[in-house]
């Protein structure tokens, strides 16, 4: 009897230092879900074609694609072809997280599919690219590699009082690095045509996006 006591007690003290350990690496820990409605989507798709052929959305999941010779998003616009959403409004300030499962299909290459927009700096804080499976910081270095086909976990925390950027990919920060001044800021995620590299059709989805703020 002593001895089943000891082995339950054991096996209750290490399923705490699970749960306890879980916390400390869940990236939203300390953070407060900021609730997000249609109102905090802006849609950018090529701007000559209807949304619908170029974004779904079903059971949760959005899907959005593009081709390498798709219009640009606006008129005018010098910047490569893109059908991704921007979250509304901007900050520019504190401590904010992106959360979402990502999904890229074998063969979207060059694609950035998830970004901070606004910099101090040039025009972006930093972009996540895909290159042949593998994701990069712009076009290097690796931060992950192996995604494609598979469902993954992507936290991007942005401390901007701290002027620092940090990607968690399924929960394991993979990269840190400073960001680029404090400005109007902004995460996006979809397929963005990286400038080079990219392949002639892009496709990523995404499910269970969420933003947090630390208080
Ligand atoms: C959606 O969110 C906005 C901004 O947070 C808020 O002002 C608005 O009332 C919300 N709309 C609905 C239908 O919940
Ligand atoms: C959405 O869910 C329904 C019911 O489970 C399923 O029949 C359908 O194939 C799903 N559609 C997509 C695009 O996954
Ligand atoms: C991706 O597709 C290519 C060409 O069909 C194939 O050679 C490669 O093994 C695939 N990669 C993965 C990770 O499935
Ligand atoms: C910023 O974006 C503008 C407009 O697309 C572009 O002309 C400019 O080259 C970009 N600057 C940098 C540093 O990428
Ligand atoms: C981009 O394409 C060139 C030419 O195919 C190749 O040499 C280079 O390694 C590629 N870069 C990346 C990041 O895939």
């Amino acid at each position: 009897m002593k001895v089943v006591y000891c082995s339950l007690l054991v096996f209750v003290i290490t399923l705490r230092g699970c749960f306890l350990s879980d916390a400390y690496i869940d990236p939203t820990y300390g953070f407060v879900e900021v609730m997000l409605n249609q109102s905090n989507f802006e849609y950018q798709k090529p701007y000559d074609t209807p949304l619908d052929q170029r974004y779904s959305y079903q059971n949760g999941t959005h899907r959005f694609w593009v081709y390498a010779d798709d219009k640009p998003f606006s008129l005018g616009s010098n910047t490569q072809p893109r059908t991704e959403i921007r979250i509304l409004p901007d900050y520019t300030s504190g401590i904010w997280q992106f959360e979402g499962m990502a999904f890229v299909p074998n063969g979207t290459s060059g694609a950035t599919i998830v970004q901070i927009h606004g910099a101090a700096h040039g025009n972006t804080t930093i972009l996540l690219r895909i290159f042949n499976g593998d994701m990069r910081y712009y076009s290097t270095p690796v931060i992950a590699t192996d995604l494609y086909d598979k469902w993954f976990k992507l936290n991007l925390i942005h401390d901007v009082d701290g002027g620092k950027v940090a990607v968690f990919i399924d929960n394991e920060e993979r990269f840190k690095i400073h960001d680029q001044g404090p400005s109007m800021l902004h995460f996006k995620f979809g397929v963005y045509g990286a400038p080079r590299n990219i392949s002639y059709y892009m496709e990523s989805r995404w499910k269970d996006v969420k933003i947090y703020k630390k208080c």
